[in-house]
Parts: C-alpha cells; sequence; structure tokens
C-alpha cells in the first residue's frame, strides 16, 4: 500500500508501523506515563494481538519500546498494570517495586477469555509470564479487559472486568493480585444497545470539595447500534465490593460524542494525584477502510479529567492536558473582538499548513443561527465538479447544538464514516468557548470548558489547509480568537 506521510499526527500517539487499538496498562511510574497499547507487530490490521509499549515523561513526546508482551499461544488482549508498592505479589526481585500487568487471555478460536497476569522488575522493559495463569478463569467465551486499583479502605486490590454481551462489570478483590474473588457487580443500566468493554473504576476528587471523592464508572460500549461506538460513565459511590449509582438506571451519560473516541482507561499513580486518560481514537465501523500506511490507528490527545457540579449532577469535563498547551512563540494568531456577518477568510493561511494546531475562541452569539469554524479546507475540483473539502465544527443556536459535520471531510473511507456528530450544548450569557485540537487526521473539541467533548477522525486531501470562519447569514461575535501551532 502506499504510504500516506500527510496523514501521520505530530502531536498524537502512532506506532511507528503497524496497527493499534485500546490504551493498555496506563501507569505512572519513576518520572515515566507508560502507554501499552494492543498492537499487531507484524501487519496493519488486527490479530497477532500484543502489548505495544512506549514511554513519556510529558505524555506529548513518547519513546517506543519493543513489544512488551508478545503473543504466545494466546493473544494479549487489554487490561491494566499496577506498580506493587507493597510486594504483595512477591514477584519483586530487587529493591524497587515490580509492575504488575493483568490481561486478557484470548483463546482466538472463539472458545475463551481468561485473565492473565505478567510482571516486570526492570520499569515495564521486559516482562515475565506468571506461571500460575489463568489467575481468573470461568470458562467463558466473552469476559474480558481487567482494570485493578488499590483500594485504600479495605487493604486489597478491586479489579472491575466484563461480561460483554450480558451488560456487566463483574467486581474481583484480591490481596495479592494472584487470587481473585468474585465479589459484587454492577450492569444493565445506561447504555444497553451495545456490548460492553474495557471497564474503569476510579476514584475522583469533586472540584471545589477538597475532602470530597466520588467514583465513576467508564465502560465502552461497541454495537452496530446507531453506528456510533462511545464512552459511557456512570458516577456513584463503590464500597469494596458494589458500586452504587447516583443517577437512575436510564440516564446515559457519555464521555465523547464523537465517533473516535473508545476504551480510555485513567492513569494509575499520575503525579498530584491528577486523573488523566487517553484513548483510541477509531472506530470499529470503519477502522478497516482507513487507509493509513505504514500505520493504522491513533491515540487521542490526552486529557485531565474532573467532575464538576453541574445543575444536572457531577458530571466529567475534560481539559487537554497542559503539556499540550504550546510555547508562547507557537503562537501564530491572535485577535480579540470583532464582528462578522458572511464568511470569513483569516489571515495568515499559510502558517496552518501543517495542520497541527490548537484554537482557542470565544463566540457571542448575535442573530445568527448557525456559525463556526471551516477546517481543512481546499478548493478541489473531481471530474470537472467545483467541491469544497473541509470540516465544520459549527454550532446551530436554534437546536443549542455544537456538531462535527466531516461528510465533506476528504477522504470517506466507507459510508459509515461520513456523519455529522451532535451534541446538545447550552450557551453561558451567549458565550460559546471553544478549544479545538486539529492534528492531521483528527478533530477534537472541548466545549464550555470540557463539557462536552467531541472527537473525530478526518482524512483530508493533501494540501487541505485553509482555515475561515463562518456565519449561516447575520451577525456573529468573536470575543477572543487564538491559533497556536503544535506541528513543532
Ligand atoms: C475493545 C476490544 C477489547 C479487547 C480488545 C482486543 O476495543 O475489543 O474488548 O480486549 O479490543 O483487541
Amino acid at each position: 500500500p502506499k504510504e500516506t506521510p500527510h496523514w501521520r499526527p505530530t502531536y498524537h500517539f502512532t506506532a511507528p508501523q503497524n496497527w493499534i487499538n485500546d490504551p493498555n496498562g496506563m501507569v505512572y511510574y519513576q518520572g515515566e506515563y507508560h502507554l501499552f497499547y494492543q498492537h499487531n507487530p507484524f501487519e496493519n490490521k488486527w490479530g497477532h494481538m500484543s502489548w505495544g509499549h512506549a514511554v513519556s515523561k510529558d505524555l506529548v513526546k513518547w519513546e517506543h519500546l519493543p513489544v512488551a508482551i508478545p503473543e504466545d499461544s494466546v493473544w494479549i488482549f487489554s487490561g491494566s498494570a499496577v506498580v506493587d508498592k507493597n510486594n504483595t505479589s512477591g514477584f519483586q526481585t530487587g529493591s524497587e517495586p515490580c509492575m504488575v500487568a493483568l490481561y486478557t487471555a484470548d483463546y482466538h478460536d472463539g472458545k475463551k477469555e481468561a485473565q492473565y497476569l505478567a510482571y516486570s522488575n526492570d520499569r515495564g522493559r521486559t516482562w515475565t509470564k506468571y506461571a500460575g495463569n489463568p489467575v481468573i478463569d470461568l470458562h467463558m467465551t466473552d469476559f474480558r479487559d481487567p482494570h485493578v486499583i488499590w483500594h485504600e479502605p479495605s487493604q486489597q486490590w478491586v479489579m472491575s472486568v466484563v461480561f460483554p454481551k450480558e451488560f456487566k462489570v463483574i467486581f474481583f478483590t484480591s490481596k495479592n493480585l494472584k487470587n481473585w474473588t468474585r465479589v459484587g457487580e454492577f450492569g444493565n443500566q445506561g447504555e444497553l444497545r451495545k456490548i460492553w468493554e474495557c471497564p474503569a473504576l476510579v476514584e475522583m476528587p469533586v472540584e471545589g470539595s477538597p475532602n470530597k471523592t466520588k467514583w465513576v464508572l467508564m465502560v465502552s460500549s461497541n454495537g452496530t447500534y446507531d453506528k456510533f461506538e462511545g464512552m459511557q460513565y456512570f458516577v456513584g459511590d463503590f464500597d469494596g465490593t458494589n458500586f452504587k449509582n447516583d443517577n437512575s438506571p436510564e440516564t446515559k451519560l457519555y464521555v465523547d460524542y464523537g465517533k473516535d473516541f473508545y476504551a480510555a482507561i485513567p492513569y494509575t499513580d499520575a503525579p498530584n494525584n491528577q486523573k488523566v486518560f487517553l484513548g483510541w481514537m477509531s472506530s470499529w465501523h470503519y477502522i478497516e477502510a482507513i487507509k493509513t500506511s505504514p500505520w493504522k490507528g491513533q491515540m487521542s490527545a490526552p486529557r485531565n479529567i474532573f467532575l464538576r457540579q453541574t445543575s444536572e449532577g457531577l458530571r466529567l469535563f475534560q481539559d487537554p492536558v497542559a503539556t499540550l498547551k504550546p510555547k508562547k512563540d507557537y503562537l501564530v494568531f491572535e485577535k480579540k473582538n470583532f464582528e462578522f456577518s458572511k464568511e470569513k477568510q483569516l489571515d495568515g493561511m499559510t502558517l496552518f499548513s501543517q495542520n497541527a494546531y490548537m484554537i482557542e475562541i470565544e463566540f457571542e452569539k448575535k442573530s445568527a443561527s448557525n456559525f463556526g469554524l471551516r477546517i481543512a479546507q481546499l478548493k478541489d475540483k473531481i471530474d470537472n465538479k467545483k467541491i469544497l473539502h473541509q470540516t465544520i465544527v459549527g454550532y446551530d443556536t436554534q437546536h443549542s447544538e455544537l456538531y462535527i459535520d466531516r461528510t465533506n471531510s476528504g477522504v470517506i473511507p466507507n459510508n459509515d464514516f461520513a456523519s455529522v456528530e451532535k451534541t446538545n450544548v447550552n450557551l453561558k450569557n451567549n458565550i460559546l468557548k471553544l478549544k479545538i485540537l486539529v492534528d492531521k487526521t483528527s478533530v477534537e473539541v472541548f466545549a464550555n470548558d470540557g463539557e462536552k467533548v467531541i472527537s473525530d477522525l478526518i482524512f483530508p486531501v493533501e494540501g487541505s489547509n485553509m482555515f475561515s470562519l463562518f456565519t449561516s447569514e447575520k451577525k456573529v461575535k468573536v470575543l477572543s480568537l487564538k491559533i497556536s501551532d503544535l506541528s513543532k
């Protein structure tokens, strides 16, 4: 296949070559964020599942390392890693704590999935598969994606793991990471039209209440219903064995309203008790049809997450990590307080030629009913017909909806990809505040301080680097606009 260097993201993670899906084993240890990931080391398609590996000091620049946990007679599916500080497992050999990974072994004959363990005594560089594997075997076909945390009050490890087709998260506890007891379960609430995968249970601080924490249970849901894979989350309490949902069982809360954000898991032990995650930025609906080469699949931008009180209850907010904030000299465009009432092209267009930037913009709604930005634009001719390639990030004031329209975004891998993603965003004082990350093949829109997020892939035709502001008709005001180059 033809290589596609113009689609290689600059600040989003991709493997040097070949396939990736879910992020795995998200753990911070001795100054390094580890990113393990679902990887096919041999081909640019799903298969031979193994844990690829990279480390980073800032979640932006990654050092690629050799495959950490390779396939053997089983495939190495998604899972998590912890630092066993008190050597509860007994696997520590030297003076430093070991890392322990819990993952799903998939017998890739459709017969069984069981939970396995591997450990590392050299900061995740080399791994030994535990001779006593599996550590949990229920003789089930669909039983996967263990996520492990240390539960301080009960002084034991807690694993969340799913029965995908039963829409259930099952909780297990352990004193030593090897022997697990099934304790509680949570399920049949929220999104029940798609199978459940990749759970993550985390205790999170509540913004503005220093002594308060709440538990968030995230679950990815995958299926053909509405052609949308998404991540839902529940907010509630966890007592060491059971999770209690604060909201009604019917309430569906989504982490992201785009089509390309899946399987995100927060980092364990991140500095300053910070909660930060990143997700697989693609969708099982069209990844096969995506023509990036020699790699396929990418991660989202890393995001800080926090719980904020809203009129509807506690909700998950997201903000790109601070290390993505451009340095001052990366600022390429800044303008304040201007109004426009017809299509407005911005100056300095060549500066966006890398299609790797952050836009921070505050619109004040005036009389316009529909306004926003057009990015990665190119005037083109196909079969003598003039067309305009573009991705639209807009706001529809009548429906109070933020949207990404990628129906004309360039190369459209398949029909499912030609989509418009929408979500309700209510304006405060008529102001719409957006932070938008563009990086070659991706657009991530954070609205009103990260209250709602839409993440979508795009595959612009080479040279699609015009950028403009638009209004359907009538006036809209820009209170501030800042564009920063993130291509360096
Ligand atoms: C989610 C998922 C997981 C599984 C992995 C296999 O995208 O299907 O449930 O462990 O991918 O690669």
